[in-house]
């Protein structure tokens, strides 16, 4: 089904007279209009919603500079369940945020919630929550992170349900194999490469210890840590996580935990992911067939994965996208209208 609404998207069928018109608009002024979702759809309706997003992603970021990693994780957590429509910012006892990959997990919703108040007194009723939160502030969290400025497709309506079931079973698990997390990216249209260099988002942000310490004791039967964990981060991290509760957080890419490059890749080629999943990209028997040449290719090379992190980025962003007439416009991101 998701597969299907994406094929439908990127055979660019199905365009609403509005946004042809908008999208018409947008090619005179020498934009760039690709599908249903266009790179200045707000030029018209609220020309400084970029800019009022990256004010508030900029103070965010001031406060806890990991703001930029939440945020981007939203997005992520966002399109792979129902597709891009803000479903993850719902509350309710059906809400995605109550699902186990977000539960005491995914942060960021005050930022997001002050960006719309902002948006609103702006702009009221025109930018949807799947644009200012998923597309805009993602890409400020990168930007301000030190990451590349990739241009965002914009033009997303806010969906009308959450899907916590969905969230539970489509979003991948650090404890799954490299061949199954190809296999849930591959079910909303995103290729090997695909997770390779969004994996690369880790370059930012932090992990707790319940969803790593499975590498630090106990690991099998003949290795009682992960053997492709380098000795001196097992031990740190071992110092790290006993006797705590779990949720205690280790950087992501412990070099340059708040600085986007390319050292996630390189702490990759020296047994120093994080996580299983991380690792497994390199090290594991099916990331070795499928996934470690391009980990050793964007380890080598900033500028080819800033390149390709723009445009795994935009793929994600156009995952089902409601547009046209389907879903709304919310006032406030949490609840529908
Ligand atoms: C490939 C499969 C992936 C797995 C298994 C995975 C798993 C995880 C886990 C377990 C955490 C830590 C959560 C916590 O401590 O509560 C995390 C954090 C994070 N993930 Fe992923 N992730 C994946 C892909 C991605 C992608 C595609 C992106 C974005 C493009 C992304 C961006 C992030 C960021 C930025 C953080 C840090 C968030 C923060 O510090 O608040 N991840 N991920």
């Amino acid at each position: 089904m998701m597969m299907e609404r994406n094929m439908r998207y990127s055979s660019g069928g199905g365009m609403s007279c509005c946004l042809s018109v908008l999208a018409a608009l947008c090619l005179s002024a020498a934009a760039v209009a690709r599908g249903q979702l266009t790179d200045c759809f707000y030029n018209y309706g609220c020309p400084q919603a970029a800019s009022i997003v990256k004010a508030r992603v900029s103070d965010a970021m001031k406060a806890e500079a990991r703001m930029g990693a939440s945020l981007l994780r939203l997005h992520f957590h966002d399109c792979f369940v129902n597709g891009c429509d803000g479903s993850i910012l719902l509350d309710g006892s059906d809400s995605e945020k109550l699902a186990a990959p977000n539960l005491n997990s995914a942060r960021g919703f005050e930022v997001v919630d002050a960006i719309k108040a902002d948006l609103e007194k702006a702009c009221p009723g025109v930018v949807s929550c799947a644009d200012c939160v998923l597309a805009l502030a993602a890409k400020y969290g990168v930007l301000l992170s030190g990451g590349p400025d990739y241009g965002v497709l914009l033009g997303r309506r806010d969906g009308l349900v959450a899907n916590q079931s969905g969230a539970n079973s489509n979003l991948p698990s650090p404890f799954e194999p490299i061949s199954n997390i190809t296999r849930k990216f591959a079910n909303v249209g995103l290729n090997t490469n695909d997770v390779v260099v969004l994996s690369g988002g880790h370059t930012i942000g932090r992990a707790r210890c319940v969803l790593f310490s499975n590498r630090l004791s106990n690991f099998s039967a003949t290795d009682s840590v992960d053997p492709t964990l380098d000795a001196s981060l097992a031990s740190s991290l071992q110092a790290l996580c006993q006797g705590g509760d779990g949720n205690q957080t280790a950087a992501l890419d412990a070099g340059s935990p708040d600085a986007f490059d390319n050292h996630y890749y390189q702490n990759l080629l020296s047994q120093r992911g994080l996580l299983s999943s991380d690792q497994g990209l390199f090290s594991s028997a099916d990331g070795v067939a499928t996934t470690k040449a391009l980990v050793q290719a964007y380890g080598a090379s900033t500028q080819r994965f800033f390149s390709e992190f723009g445009k795994s980025m935009v793929k994600m962003g156009n995952i089902s996208p409601l547009t046209g007439s389907a879903g709304q416009i919310r006032k406030n991101c949490r609840a529908v209208n």
